[in-house]
C-alpha cells in the first residue's frame, strides 16, 4: 500500500498513521477484541466503493448505478449465510452496537423486557446496561455467573427467565472465557417464550473456524462484529432465521441507517471467503491453543485466572494477588509494550475504572504467527513485569525483549510507510 499520497495531502494525519503502524509493529496486541485483517480487506475498505450511495438492498435500491454494488453485497450475504449456516444475512450494520440496536428495533416495542448478561460479569453495554440506549428504551434484567465457579449457571438463567418473562434473551459477552451452551439458552428461551439473540461478536471467528459450537439452529437471531476473531473489516452483521428477515432488513434500513458502507461490505465479503478456508480453521484452532497455554503459564506463576482457564480466545486474570489493580497492571504492561485492558472480574469489589482484573487475548498475536512457545515466553514476561512494577531496569529489559519478539513476527511486512 502506498501512503505517500496521504503524506503529500496531510502531513499531520500521515504522521498519526505512521506512528500507529510503528506502535502496532513494535508492541504485543493482547486486547481480545482486536485483530489484524488481511491487506486484501484493508484495500477493499480503501476502494472506490467508498463513493457509492446504495440505500436499499440488492435489486431494490433508491439510486442508480448499482450493478457492482449489488454484486459485492450479494457475495457478502451469500458467504455469511454459508459460513454460519444462516437462512438470512444482513451485512449492512455499521458495527456491532448498531446491529444489536437493529435487532431490538425489529423484534421489540419500546418498554419490552430484555435479559442479557450483566456488564459486571462480562456482558456488553448494548445488552441492557444502565448507560446504554438498551436500558433506556427497553426494560433490562440481567443474569450473571455463579459465585464460586464463575461459569454461567444455566439453572439460574432459566429461573430468572421464567420469573421475569423477557421478550428477548441475549447470549454472548465481551469477557467470558468459556464456551456457551447455545442449546441450553435455546431451550430456556423457548420455555420462557422469548426470542434468543446470540451476540457472537467476540467468538465469530472461533465459530467460523469450527472451534466453538454454532449458534444456529438454537438462536432466532445472531449478531456479530466482523473485526474481532473473524479478522475482517470494522463492521457489523445480523444473521437470522428466514421468518425475521423482513423485520430485520427494515430495521437496518430505513429505520436506523442510511446508505450502507459498500467499501466495508466488500471487505466483509473477502473476510467471509477467507474464513471459509483451511488456513482459517488452523488459525482459529491456534488462537485457542495459544490462549490455553497462556492461561496455564499465568496460573503457574501465581495469577488467579477466572474460571481456572479458558476455552476460547481470552483470559480474565485477577491481578490483585500481585498487589496491583487492573488499571495499574494495564499501565505497567503498556510501559513494557504489551497492550491489554483492565477489566472487572465477577463480583469485583473494586470500581469499573480501577477494577481487579485484566483481560488478555490471543487473536492478534496468533495472526502475527505466534504459537505455544511464544505464549510461554510471553507469560513469563507478563509475570516479570507484574512482579517488578517499580524496577525501571527490569522494565526496560522486558521492553527490549518485547521489541525483539515483535521483530521476529513482522506485521504487514509489505506495507511501506516511511515517516
Ligand atoms: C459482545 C459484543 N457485542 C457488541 C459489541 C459492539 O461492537 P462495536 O464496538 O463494533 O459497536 C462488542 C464490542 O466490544 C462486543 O464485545
Amino acid at each position: 500500500m502506498d501512503y505517500n499520497e496521504i503524506k503529500k495531502a496531510d502531513r499531520e494525519v500521515f504522521d498519526a498513521i505512521h506512528g500507529e503502524l510503528e506502535r502496532q509493529r513494535s508492541t504485543l496486541e493482547m486486547i481480545p477484541s482486536e485483530n489484524y485483517c488481511s491487506t486484501a480487506v484493508l484495500k477493499a475498505m480503501a476502494s472506490i466503493f467508498n463513493s457509492k450511495y446504495s440505500e436499499g438492498y440488492p435489486g431494490k435500491r433508491y439510486y442508480g448505478g448499482q450493478e457492482f454494488v449489488d454484486a459485492v453485497e450479494n457475495l457478502a450475504i451469500e458467504r455469511a449465510k454459508q459460513l454460519f449456516g444462516a437462512e438470512h444475512a444482513n451485512v449492512q450494520p455499521y458495527s456491532g452496537s448498531p446491529a444489536n440496536m437493529a435487532v431490538y428495533y425489529a423484534l421489540l416495542e419500546p418498554g419490552d423486557k430484555i435479559m442479557g448478561m450483566s456488564l459486571a460479569h462480562g456482558g456488553h453495554l448494548t445488552h441492557g446496561h444502565r448507560v446504554s440506549f438498551s436500558s433506556k428504551y427497553y426494560k433490562a434484567v440481567h443474569y450473571g455467573v455463579d459465585k464460586e465457579s464463575h461459569l454461567i449457571d444455566y439453572d439460574e438463567v432459566k429461573k430468572i427467565a421464567l420469573q421475569e418473562k423477557p421478550k428477548l434473551i441475549i447470549a454472548g459477552a465481551t469477557a467470558y472465557p468459556r464456551k456457551y451452551d447455545f442449546k441450553a439458552f435455546g431451550e430456556i428461551a423457548q420455555e420462557a417464550e422469548a426470542y434468543l439473540l446470540v451476540d457472537m461478536a467476540h467468538i465469530a471467528g472461533l465459530i467460523a473456524g469450527g472451534v466453538h459450537p454454532n449458534a444456529f439452529p438454537h438462536a432466532d437471531v445472531v449478531t456479530s462484529t466482523t473485526h474481532k476473531t473473524l479478522r475482517g473489516p470494522r463492521g457489523g452483521l445480523i444473521l437470522s432465521k428466514r421468518e425475521y428477515a423482513k423485520a430485520i432488513d427494515h430495521a437496518v434500513f430505513p429505520s436506523l441507517q442510511g446508505g450502507p458502507h459498500e467499501h466495508v461490505i466488500a471487505g466483509k465479503a473477502i473476510c467471509f471467503k477467507e474464513a471459509m478456508g483451511e488456513d482459517f480453521k488452523k488459525y482459529a484452532k491456534q488462537i485457542v491453543k495459544n490462549c490455553k497455554v497462556l492461561a496455564d503459564r499465568l496460573m503457574e506463576n501465581g495469577l488467579d485466572i477466572i474460571t481456572g482457564g479458558t476455552d476460547n480466545h481470552l483470559v480474565l486474570a485477577d491481578v490483585t494477588s500481585k498487589g496491583l489493580s487492573g488499571k495499574q497492571a494495564e499501565e505497567l504492561l503498556e510501559e513494557v509494550g504489551i497492550t491489554v485492558n483492565k477489566n472487572m472480574i465477577p463480583f469485583d469489589p473494586r470500581k469499573p475504572f480501577d477494577p481487579s482484573g485484566i483481560r488478555l487475548g490471543t487473536p492478534a498475536l496468533t495472526s502475527r504467527g505466534m504459537e505455544e512457545s511464544e505464549m510461554e515466553y510471553l507469560a513469563e514476561l507478563i509475570v516479570k513485569a507484574l512482579d517488578n512494577p517499580e524496577n525501571s531496569l527490569v522494565k526496560a529489559g522486558i521492553r527490549e525483549d518485547v521489541k525483539e519478539l515483535c521483530s521476529k513476527f513482522p506485521l504487514y511486512p509489505d506495507m511501506e510507510v516511511q515517516g
